[in-house]
């Protein structure tokens, strides 16, 4: 009998200060209707000063667990997927581990940038085939707002806080489908955040900040989703109208219209929350889930494509039967 990783759980926290495009453009030389029409942004949500990666990361696990009426402890797995860890180490996943309170399970980070929570379900998926794991927990959570150049009107009116979950959990009945990740180092220089606390005499200069090529990603990004819904579509032998949903990575509305054209859906088919939101980074796709779930647009039985696309580059997809 084939072994699935099923959803059983979703969760997603945003912390409540809201900084709207307005108030950016008091800052920057920047307008409301400028980034609302190049990117389909209005606000996003900040993080408080005592917030952070694990922090935010514990109450979208907790919505989770409570969804899936799961004792944090059958847990025998945590991947979490971040750009902005608390610390360098130990990992997010291990703090995540501390703060849940489970004793006995592996905990550890991936860093895919924006695919990170993609990359997590593929990770997870293996686990679960394999019989290596029967409860896992994936959390992307980001704290983008302390990375950002807030004096750099081409980024800092992307991105925002916020972190989703997903509990997965081996079932006899079809789950994931199939994940296709993929990295491309080529292009570190479009887009990239220097660490300077280890910084070589080359890059000790760099600040660190979010440096992006924003057209040329935009670019690569289109052409590269395209073609994965193109190779998630034929390994699993599907038509595109077989898919009920799509949950795209939140990073700019044009980029998930030229993908939603592409599978020829309407966007009603679609979750978008970038509006309110921005770019979570790897949480987005799991909030945009999450919140897709929770309010009864998807539904059991239907069949989810969640893709991503960020620095590196990496991108990939996740199909599934929810
Ligand atoms: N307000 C007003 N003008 C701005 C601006 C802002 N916030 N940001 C950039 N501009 C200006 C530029 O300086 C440039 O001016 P110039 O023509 O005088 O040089 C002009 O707008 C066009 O810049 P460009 O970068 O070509 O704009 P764009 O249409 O590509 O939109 C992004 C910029 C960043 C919104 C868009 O490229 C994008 O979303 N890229 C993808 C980013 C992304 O998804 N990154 C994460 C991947 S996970």
């Amino acid at each position: 009998m084939t072994r699935y990783s099923k959803v059983i759980g979703t969760g997603a926290y945003l912390p409540p200060n809201i900084r709207t495009n307005e108030q950016i453009s008091e800052t920057v030389d920047t307008s409301d209707s400028w980034i609302y029409e190049r990117t389909g942004i209005k606000s996003r949500r900040i993080a408080g000063p005592n917030e952070s990666a694990a922090s935010m990361a514990e109450i979208a696990a907790r919505l989770a667990l409570d969804a899936a009426n799961c004792d944090a402890n059958s847990i025998d797995l945590i991947i979490v997927a971040t750009g902005t860890p608390d610390r360098v180490y130990p990992s997010t996943g291990c703090l995540l581990q501390q703060r849940l309170e489970i004793k006995n399970c592996v905990a550890f980070d991936i860093q895919a940038a924006c695919s990170g929570s993609i990359f997590a379900l593929s990770i997870a998926d293996q686990y679960i085939k394999s019989g290596a794991a029967k409860t896992v927990l994936i959390v992307g959570t980001e704290i983008c707002s302390r990375i950002v150049d807030w004096s750099d009107r081409s980024t800092c009116i992307l991105f925002g806080d916020g972190a989703g979950a997903v509990l997965l959990s081996a079932s006899n009945e079809a789950g994931i489908l199939s994940t296709h990740i993929h990295s491309d180092g080529e292009y570190e220089d479009l887009l990239y955040c220097p660490n300077p606390q280890v910084a070589t005499d080359l890059n000790k200069h760099e600040t660190g900040v979010i440096n992006m090529r924003g057209n040329e990603v935009f670019k690569v990004a289109v052409n590269t989703l395209g073609k994965i819904v193109d190779e998630t579509l034929e390994a699993n032998n599907m038509d595109k109208s077989d898919i009920d949903w799509l949950v795209p990575h939140q990073a700019n509305i044009r980029i998930i219209m030229a993908t939603a054209k592409k599978l020829k859906m309407s966007m009603d088919q679609v979750v978008v929350t970038l509006e309110n939101q921005g770019n979570t980074s790897s949480a987005s796709v799991l909030i945009a889930f999450n919140e897709a779930v929770r309010d009864g647009r998807i539904q059991r039985g239907q069949v989810v494509l969640l893709e991503a696309f960020g620095a590196g580059f990496t991108w990939g997809s996740a199909l599934l039967k929810y």
